[in-house]
C-alpha cells in the first residue's frame, strides 16, 4: 500500500482527495497540508489522514511514497524542489511552474535528487480525448489532416488571484496549456511553425488566445478564453479530420466518428459527477490519471504519464505563442 501526502485541500485538492479515497485498494491518503487547516480537515474528516499546516513538517515528520501538490501554480516549483529532497516520487498538479526558468530548476533538481515528477495534464486522461488518442494513433482513418479544439470558461473568480499572472500565469498558461498539451500529446512532436492571435487588455494581460500549429501536412487550431461572464457555463469541444473520417466532441462527454465510407456512429463514456464546489464536476478524468499514475509508479513503464519533459515542453510552446503572437488590445472605455 503506497502512502500519499497531500499539499493545498482547496479547489483541485478536494477532487484528488476523493480520486485517492477510491483508490484506496492501492493508496492511502495518509497526510493532507494546508495552512488553511479547516480544508485540510474537511478532507481528512473522512479517511483519518494526518492534518498539517506546514507542508515541510508533514514531509518531515511522514514516511510517504507519494506526495500530491495542489497548490497555486506560483507556488509549484519551490514545493516541488523542496519535497524532493524527502520524496521521489512526486505528482504536480497542471501547469508545471510559471516559467522557462523555473522549469529547467525542476529539471536540474529531479536529475540531482532522482526524483520522478508526473504533472496533471488531464485532457489526455478524458474518455473523450483517450479514445480520440488511441484512434489517431491506431492510424484506422488515416493521419491528421486539421483539428479544432475550443475552450472557453467564464471568468474563474472562485480562483484566488486569477488576475494576476504572477501566480498563476495568466489565462494562456493555466487554461489554454490543456489544449496544448493534447496537441503535442496526438500530434507527437512540437509543432513546425506556431502562428497565435491574442486579445490584450488594457493592462496588458491576455484575454482571448487563438493558435495554429502547423506540422507536415496538418494544421491544427486551438481557441482558449476565460474572460466570459460568469453565468455562462465552460465550453470545450474537439473536431480532427483524418483522412478518413471526422471525429467530434463536446463536454457532453459523447464523441462521434464520420467516417468517409460508412455510417456515423457515437460512443457515450460514463461521469462520475459530485460538487467540488468549482467549475468541474466530473471526477473520472482525475480518476484515471491517477490510477495510472500510480501503475507508472508501481512500476508499469507502458502506463500513460505526463513526464516531466512533456510538461516542461507544452509550458514552452505556450510562452513561444506569447513571445510571437499578433496583439489586438480591447477597446473598451
Ligand atoms: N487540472 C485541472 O483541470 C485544474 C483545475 C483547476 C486548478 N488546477 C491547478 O491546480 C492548482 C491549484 O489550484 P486550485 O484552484 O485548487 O487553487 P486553490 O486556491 O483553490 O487551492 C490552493 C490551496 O493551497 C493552499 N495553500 C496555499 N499556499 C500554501 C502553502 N504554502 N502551504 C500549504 N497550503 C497552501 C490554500 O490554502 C488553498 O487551500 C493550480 O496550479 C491550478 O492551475 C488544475
Amino acid at each position: 500500500m503506497l502512502k500519499v501526502g497531500q499539499i493545498g485541500c482547496g479547489g483541485i485538492g478536494g477532487i484528488h482527495a476523493c480520486c485517492w479515497k477510491n483508490l484506496q485498494d492501492k493508496v492511502q491518503l495518509v497526510a493532507v497540508a494546508d495552512f488553511n487547516v479547516a480544508k485540510a480537515k474537511e478532507i481528512s474528516k473522512d479517511c483519518g489522514a494526518k492534518v498539517y499546516e506546514d507542508a515541510i513538517q508533514m514531509l518531515e515528520n511522514e514516511n510517504l511514497d507519494i506526495v500530491d501538490i495542489c497548490l497555486p501554480t506560483f507556488l509549484h516549483a519551490q514545493y516541488v524542489i523542496d519535497t524532493m529532497k524527502y520524496v521521489k516520487n512526486i505528482i504536480v498538479e497542471k501547469p508545471l511552474c510559471l516559467n522557462a526558468e523555473e522549469a529547467e530548476e525542476i529539471k536540474k533538481a529531479a536529475q540531482k535528487y532522482g526524483a520522478t515528477v508526473l504533472v496533471g495534464h488531464v485532457v489526455r486522461f478524458s474518455d473523450t480525448n483517450d479514445y480520440l488518442a488511441k484512434l489517431i494513433k491506431s492510424g484506422e482513418y488515416g493521419r491528421v489532416i486539421e483539428a479544432n479544439f475550443y475552450r472557453i470558461s467564464p471568468k474563474p473568480v472562485w480562483v484566488k488571484d486569477y488576475e494576476n499572472v504572477n501566480k498563476t500565469g495568466g489565462m494562456p498558461i493555466d487554461l489554454h496549456i490543456h489544449d496544448v498539451d493534447y496537441i503535442r500529446y496526438i500530434m507527437g512532436s512540437d509543432p513546425k511553425d506556431v502562428e497565435s492571435i491574442v486579445i490584450r487588455n488594457e493592462n496588458g494581460i491576455v484575454e482571448n488566445i487563438w493558435s495554429s500549429y502547423f506540422y507536415d501536412g496538418a494544421v491544427i487550431h486551438a481557441e482558449a478564453s476565460w474572460i466570459y461572464p460568469v453565468c455562462m457555463k465552460f465550453k470545450k469541444s474537439a473536431r480532427v479530420r483524418l483522412e478518413k473520417a471526422v471525429v467530434e466532441f463536446s463536454d457532453n462527454n459523447i464523441l462521434t466518428v464520420y467516417p468517409e465510407d460508412g455510417e456515423a456512429f457515437s460512443q457515450t463514456f460514463a461521469e462520475k459527477n459530485m460538487d467540488f464546489g468549482i467549475n468541474i464536476s466530473d471526477m473520472m478524468p482525475f480518476y484515471n490519471e491517477l490510477s495510472s499514475f500510480i501503475a507508472y509508479i508501481e512500476g508499469d513503464k507502458k502506463a500513460k504519464v505526463v513526464t516531466l519533459d512533456d510538461a516542461i515542453a507544452a509550458l514552452k510552446l505556450v510562452i513561444r505563442e506569447l513571445d510571437t503572437a499578433k496583439a489586438c488590445v480591447a477597446g473598451r472605455k
